[in-house]
């Protein structure tokens, strides 16, 4: 049935499946697991940020506002740098809780602007008319191939396209 979803509804169960998993690791006790928890938190945002903007996003393109979808991209990106920090850290880094909760309460933000009623991305999606099986089963084809390559290979650092990667150091 998973792959079955139509883009909407596949991108809300991923969204569900990290906020359940960002929840896991405020409750979870234990470096090993809360390495583990993280670690497939950013696995599954960077598949999640790479199929939005492979796919839904260029479809969205010229159909919902442009702002909304410029800093949909920005706050993707904004994301990706607290992934890449996490990935390259561990439990017994002093800010590492502290990275994993401000990354949630950044996805919740952005979550909340692509699910928003009416105004949302996904809602002026749907109002535009966009295929939304036809994008669904294509994200979820690009979803299974980033799983399996990633779960071989470990999760890559992400890619980001609206930063100009300003050294801060
Ligand atoms: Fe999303
Ligand atoms: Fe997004």
């Amino acid at each position: 049935m998973a792959d079955k979803l139509d883009a909407v509804a596949l991108l809300k169960a991923d969204h569900r499946k990290v906020e359940d998993l960002f929840a896991q690791f405020e409750a979870a006790k234990g470096d090993g697991k809360k390495k583990a928890l993280a670690e497939q938190i950013c696995m599954e945002l960077t598949v999640h940020t790479k199929i939005e903007e492979d796919i839904f996003y260029p479809a969205c393109e010229g159909k919902v506002e442009e702002d909304l979808l410029k800093e949909a991209y920005v706050e993707h990106d904004g994301a990706k740098v607290l992934i890449a920090e996490i990935e390259a850290g561990g439990p017994d880094d002093e800010f590492y809780d502290a990275k994993v909760k401000v990354l949630s309460e950044m996805i919740e933000h952005h979550v909340e602007e692509e699910e928003k009623r009416a105004e949302g991305m996904f809602a002026q999606a749907r109002k535009a008319g966009l295929d939304m099986d036809d994008l669904g089963e294509r994200m979820a084809a690009e979803k299974k191939s980033l799983m399996t390559q990633y779960k071989a290979t470990g999760t890559p650092r992400p890619e980001v396209s609206t930063l100009e990667g300003t050294s801060l150091a």
